[in-house]
């Protein structure tokens, strides 16, 4: 007996008739990241497991509760990535590209896997685009790359999109937030959520972004960061803010942005649009690449979420289109047609012409249903009349125009890429 299986839950299938819109947007990301001179990386699906629980953070939620984390065969602890920074980072140190010409820039396009409740919206298997620059501390690199993000859902031509900034300082001056914060929360400890009562004793600022309304009516009471912020971290955030208003990208300061990552330092964002929360976040992270073995260095960056993206950009009729499947389809008539077809096609092909012949054995009129099913925008019928005078009309499938193209080896395709052209 045959059994039916479905796609795991929290997962998407890209449909052919989606996949052109995901290739426009990943191109256009990829163009973008190069304007900026960041070049793309790729690294693996998997990871050591401790990869994440030093680079994301053991207390957060993305490591504790969303990775899918396995041993395989020869027993080691292994996890699918839940994001893209700590495997990027990982690959920079490795493969030697934090040792000279800093800053270093690369992006990436991966799909990322956090075992969450799938909604609309979010997936258990989710790709993002993301760029990381390396070795760079001047405000000036924040400055650039949420430049880019700016400049990037311009370029899609999105409506609505805002900016919110925040700086979380470096460990030295958080230390003094955490004791205000855990101060702060102790007052509420038995009215927090269990999952934020541990967070109260390992790291408070993970209360901040609990999606608990009650620990979201305590949080909205607590110290914030921007208070606490040392001279240098305050002078820091100036700067970016001042950049970021000078290039004429509007922006607010929101004490309560932190992100749910662990690593970041200093400069967090994000960007969102009515209904897309978040977007897009980013910061940089100033211990991250020392953690993980590497050189004294830190980092900036942030990543989109694809689907997110794209589910927006149809949303507000920006979507790229489909592109026609096919320019001509080669209908023929009889075995001697059907190989003409065929060694036609073949032709079309190599001049760099999408075309596609029978392959079925169908007759003329269900050529010409599947041709229109194709979305082909001409066709032509080749049967033996056809192959007598050596020439066949060329039809339009959508519109009247017909043209008559000689069947000759050597003026074929250059007679319908005219056409095409035309
Ligand atoms: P993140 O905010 O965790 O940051 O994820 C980045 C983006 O991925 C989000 O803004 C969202 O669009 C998308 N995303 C996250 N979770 C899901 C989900 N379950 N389903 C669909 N989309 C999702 C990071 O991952 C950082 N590594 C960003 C970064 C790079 N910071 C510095 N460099």
């Amino acid at each position: 007996m045959s059994v039916k299986i479905t796609k795991p839950r929290g997962t998407n299938d890209v449909l052919p008739s989606q996949s052109a819109a995901w290739q426009a947007v990943e191109g256009k990301l990829i163009t973008a990241a190069r304007r900026f001179g960041y070049s793309e990386i790729r690294t693996p699906v998997f990871e050591a497991t401790e990869l994440f629980a030093r680079g994301v953070g053991d207390g957060t939620d993305v490591v504790n509760k969303e990775m899918y984390t396995f041993e395989d065969r020869g027993g080691r602890s292994i996890s699918l990535r839940p994001e893209g920074t700590a495997g990027v980072v990982r690959a920079a140190i490795e493969n030697g590209l934090l040792a000279d010409a800093l800053p270093r820039k690369v992006c990436y396009l991966v799909s990322c896997f956090r075992y969450e409740k799938p909604q609309s919206g979010r997936y258990r298997q989710f790709h993002q685009f993301g760029v990381e620059m390396f070795g760079a501390d001047a405000p000036a690199a924040d400055a650039e790359v949420i430049c880019m993000v700016s400049d990037i859902l311009r370029g899609f031509g999105l409506a609505g999109v805002t900016l919110e900034l925040n700086s979380i300082g470096c460990p030295a001056c958080r230390a003094e937030y955490h004791k205000a914060l855990r101060a702060y929360f102790e007052g509420y400890r038995a009215e927090l959520c269990p999952t934020c009562q541990e967070r109260l004793d390992k790291n408070p600022m993970r209360i901040l972004d609990c999606k608990n309304p009650e620990c979201r009516e305590i949080a909205s009471g607590a110290p914030v960061i921007l208070d606490y912020l040392c001279p240098e971290c305050r002078a820091h955030f100036e700067a970016v803010k001042d950049l970021v208003a000078a290039a004429g990208i509007a922006y607010t300061v929101n004490p309560t942005v932190v992100r749910g990552l662990d690593y970041y330092t200093r400069t967090v964002f994000e960007f969102s649009v009515p209904g897309y929360p978040a977007l897009c976040g980013g910061g940089r992270y100033g211990g991250l690449v020392a953690e993980l073995g590497g050189p004294d260095i830190e980092g900036v960056g942030f990543a989109i979420g694809l689907e997110r993206l794209l589910a927006l950009l149809s949303e507000q009729g920006l979507a790229p289109a489909q592109p026609k499947g096919c320019d001509v389809y080669l209908a023929s008539m009889g075995e001697a047609a059907g190989k003409k077809a065929f060694l036609l096609a073949e032709a079309l092909r190599r001049a760099d012409v999408s075309a596609q012949c029978d392959l079925c054995g169908r007759s003329v009129k269900a050529q010409m249903k599947y041709a229109d099913k194709l979305g082909a925008r001409y066709a032509m019928v080749i049967g033996d009349d056809e192959l007598a005078k050596n020439e066949a009309e060329l039809k339009e499938m959508a519109g009247e125009r017909r043209v008559m193209v000689e069947l000759l080896d050597d003026s074929f395709t250059d007679a319908v890429r005219k056409v095409l052209a035309t």
